[in-house]
């Protein structure tokens, strides 16, 4: 059963129903593509079946690592960019206390590397390290991307000085392609554990696989509920043809009208500040796989009411360019009351008696109602609350929405061209090998 819900209260003035309707036979034709994978880019559809095919002996190893290594390690260093860390990324901060590195934990930490070149990010990791108890896991199916590249080389550098070369070996685990690929050469060679990233699960795609799986368990994260939640979602997905009650078809309907009257930007919005990775995650998944042939929704991101106070000017009153995608959550985790205080110098004594997330709520009602008003159309994905099984089913209404959507909007949904051209430039630049003699 899908614990989301797709409320289009807000959206009234913007889309009628006889026009999601009028969209059916196009949307339902695209599921149709995905599902039978006779579209573009059907090389990569693993990811469909992911949750209710993936190998259990899979799941066991992951579980064997976190027992083998979380007792013995406070930091575990996640190397990978783009879909090789976003996704773990998204799961473990939605999921872990904001203050979690000052806090003690029966489970390691995870950090990152491997997203970024800067130089000083490597010394502080590095810092970090030196006092500290580690192992890591290198993430990257080419295997042969420049970030994560060089943040293994460093990181793989300090750890063999630290613990010498036999233990530090015992300490990486590798995930990447099957066969090819220099980082499968270097774990072959050093014999590391490796999972694989299968061949037809392309990045952005594969948080269900141990690219996102061995780093969720290995902060303490319940990947069994993870994967049933996302085996519930599979079910939702393919089961339904009435865009009404089939959530994430409803979704894709919906981007792809809006889309088509001219809101050519999204901006994904939460009120729970441990979302916000959800959005970059989301931000990729749709950006990477929509954004092509000079066409697709620009995915944006804010976190209110945070951001209220920055971007809520513009969402209120700027250009009419956008739509508003709000993931409402109606349960938190925990409670906080507010204290009682007589003297109301603050003058808030008139929220006693109302809980913080009521309050939020409150917020976050008045702040769709003001921004419809003020013309932005708002898609609300209602959720029960933030806990494992619900990711897993988000993550799968996401992905699903995402390659209906990226085929109405007559895309290959499952190639990233244009990522590649940032990478010759920077090649040239630096003298790589092969790309000598061209110039910018
Ligand atoms: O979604 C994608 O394919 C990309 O974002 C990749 O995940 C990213 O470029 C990293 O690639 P790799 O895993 O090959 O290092």
């Amino acid at each position: 059963m899908s614990k989301i819900n797709i409320n289009a209260e807000y959206l009234r003035n913007f889309v009628t129903d006889a026009e999601v309707e009028q969209m059916s036979k196009e949307i339902l034709s695209s599921k149709q593509v995905l599902t039978s994978g006779t579209g573009k880019g059907n090389d990569f559809l693993g990811w469909l079946k992911l949750p209710t095919e993936l190998d259990a002996s899979i799941v066991a190893s992951i579980k064997e690592d976190v027992a083998r290594l979380a007792p013995k390690i406070k930091y575990f260093v996640v190397i990978g960019i783009g879909g090789s860390y976003l996704g773990a990324r998204a799961v473990i901060e939605a999921l872990q206390s904001e203050f979690a590195s000052c806090m003690p934990s029966n489970h390691p930490f995870v950090v990152y590397a491997g997203h970024t070149l800067s130089e000083d990010y490597y010394k502080q990791l590095l810092q970090l390290l030196d006092n500290n108890d580690y192992a890591v896991a290198v993430i990257s199916k080419s295997g042969t991307t420049t970030e994560p590249a060089v943040a293994f080389r460093i990181v793989k550098a300090h750890l063999e000085n630290k613990y010498g070369k036999a233990e530090a070996s015992k300490r990486i685990i590798a995930v990447t392609d099957a066969r090819k690929g220099a980082l499968h050469e270097i774990s072959v060679q050093e014999n590391y554990k490796m999972y694989v990233i299968p061949d037809n699960v392309g990045g952005r795609f594969s948080v269900l696989t141990p690219v996102g799986l061995l780093p969720i368990a290995m902060a303490g994260y319940d990947i069994d509920k993870l994967l049933e939640g996302a085996r519930d979602m599979q079910k939702h997905c393919y089961e339904s043809d009435d865009l009404f009650s089939n959530q994430a078809l409803y979704y894709a309907a919906l981007r792809n009208l809006l889309y088509r009257k001219g809101r050519k930007v999204e901006m994904l919005v939460n009120f729970l500040p441990n979302l916000r990775y959800i959005s970059e995650w989301w931000k990729q998944l749709y950006g990477e796989s929509e954004g092509k042939d000079h066409k697709g929704i620009l995915p944006h991101s804010l976190s209110f009411t945070t951001d209220l106070h920055s971007m809520g000017q513009y969402v209120q009153d700027g250009e009419r360019l956008m739509f508003e995608t709000v993931i409402s959550v109606a349960e938190p985790n925990a409670h906080v009351s507010i204290p009682a205080d007589d003297a109301n110098l603050d003058g808030i004594n008139y929220l006693l008696g109302k809980s913080l997330t009521e309050i939020n709520h409150n917020a976050e009602k008045g702040t769709v109602i003001a921004h419809r008003d003020g013309g932005v159309p708002v898609i609300k994905i209602e959720i029960p609350c933030v806990d494992e099984y619900v990711l897993g089913q988000l993550i799968y209404f996401f992905e699903f929405a995402c390659g209906v959507s990226g085929y109405t909007l007559g895309v290959n949904p499952f190639d990233q061209p244009g990522v590649e051209a940032y990478k010759k430039n920077m090649f040239i630049l630096l003298g790589k090998p092969g790309y000598e003699g061209m110039s910018l």
